[in-house]
């Protein structure tokens, strides 16, 4: 490949938008969570929300997906998906990986990639399957044992494959490196990097852990009680003082 072909793979038309949520709401019973939130994730991009606990991250992730009571905008890839029902909303293109483990623990291994799989209609989930089995030995190795009794991060690992599994266009994570070490949630970040890198993945990250979710982002928004305080190029929220004092421990 010519360097002018490998230049033109990487970029993307301006205004190109998987996802974009503008105006959010959510609320739990009367208490309202999330306040006009609005934020773009760009094809094939990674996009980081920073937040402190209790700001509304996890809420964010549930009201795209429709899981809680909300009202705004949500547009996946040109189409509306407010409010349509959470396996509508999965059938076109947006996978969740939970906070805590998005696996099922009873399950082996490989019936949790294939029940990642359960949208698909197209003959090549076992194909997939090798993929990422090749792609992260370990699962391989383990094909057959209960997730339940891979590592912590080795079944975060999981979880974003099995997501992975539906070929999504987006997908979204809540705060992956939730109880992991810090050598772990290293190896998870660099993975996904390079998920995003290698698969063209678009990626929309929740994280408290903001060091690292900035590097593999382009860009960063800050949330601070239901709203959208600060957002950016991710490197200029790394170099930011009011970011690097309240999420780096600068
Ligand atoms: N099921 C729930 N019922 C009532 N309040 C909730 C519920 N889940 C979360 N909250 C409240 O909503 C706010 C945002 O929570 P959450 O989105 O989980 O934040 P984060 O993921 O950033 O830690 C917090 O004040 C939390 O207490
Ligand atoms: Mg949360």
């Amino acid at each position: 490949m010519t360097i002018a072909e490998e230049e033109s793979d990487t970029s993307r038309p301006t205004g190109d938008i998987m996802l974009s949520v503008s105006g959010l709401n959510a609320s739990y019973g009367a208490v309202t969570v999330l306040r006009g939130l609005s934020l773009e994730v760009p094809r094939g991009e990674v996009v980081v929300v920073l937040g402190a606990n209790g700001a509304g991250k996890t809420t964010t992730l549930r009201a795209i997906c429709n899981m809680v009571t909300c009202s705004g905008e949500v547009i996946l890839d040109g189409a509306n998906i407010a409010r349509s029902n959470t396996a509508d909303i999965v059938n076109r293109g947006v996978a969740h990986v939970p906070q805590g483990r998005g696996t099922f623990p009873e399950l082996s291994v490989k019936d949790n990639l294939l029940v990642g799989a359960y949208t698909r209609t197209d003959n090549e989930v076992n194909d997939d399957i090798d993929r990422w089995f090749t792609k992260y030995p370990v699962l391989g190795e383990r094909s057959n044992q209960a997730a339940g009794s891979l590592s912590g991060g080795e079944q975060q690992m999981l979880a974003v494959s099995r997501a992975l599994m539906s070929r999504p266009k987006v997908l979204l994570l809540d705060e992956p490196s939730l109880g992991l070490a810090p050598i772990i949630i290293e190896d998870l970040f660099n993975t996904f990097k390079q998920i995003n890198e290698e698969e063209g993945t678009t990626m929309l990250v929740v994280e408290q852990n903001a060091n690292l979710a900035l590097d593999i982002a382009t860009k960063g928004y800050v949330l601070e009680a239901g709203e959208i305080v600060l957002e950016g190029v991710a490197s200029d929220l790394q170099n930011d003082p009011a970011v690097q004092e309240a999420y780096l421990g600068a």
